[in-house]
């Protein structure tokens, strides 16, 4: 009985150790937030996922969330500095058409969970 147990015991904190490298549920809902922001607010410039029906229709060279998320240098901090500095290529364009300096800290977080959630498994 107790050589169960133990057996028990260590399948029990392994499956302890797969929920601490997954996203916890708290992120999972802000992710879900930021997918939702990315969807209504950023489609018209980027592609924020791999099925988007409609193809942004504004400016040139703009990153795919997709690239954004695979960078070697991507983090939660690179995304949010990156999202207030980011500027047209065209230098006609207002900066205060692109919405994601406009976003409050707690949506610009979590869209950034979104982005990193699309990087690939190594
Ligand atoms: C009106 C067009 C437009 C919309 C809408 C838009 N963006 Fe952008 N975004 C840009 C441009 C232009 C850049 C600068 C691209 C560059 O520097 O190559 C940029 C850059 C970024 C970057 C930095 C990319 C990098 O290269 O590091 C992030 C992150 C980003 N946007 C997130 C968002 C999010 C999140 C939203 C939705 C809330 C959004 N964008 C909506 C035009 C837009």
């Amino acid at each position: 009985m107790p050589k169960v147990q133990a057996v028990i015991g260590s399948i029990l904190s392994l499956i302890a150790v797969g929920a601490a490298v997954a996203a916890t549920p708290g992120e999972e809902a802000d992710i879900r937030a930021g997918n939702n922001i990315a969807v209504t607010s950023c489609v018209a410039c980027h592609v924020v996922s791999a099925n988007q029906a409609v193809k942004p229709v504004l400016g040139a060279g703009i990153p795919t969330f997709q690239d954004i998320a695979d960078r070697p240098g991507t983090s939660a901090e690179s995304l949010g500095a990156a999202m207030k500095s980011a500027r047209w290529h065209e230098p006609g364009m207002a900066a205060t058409l692109l919405p994601m300096s406009r976003l409050s800290d707690k949506a610009r977080g979590q869209v950034a969970l979104y982005i990193l959630s699309l990087k690939k498994q190594p």
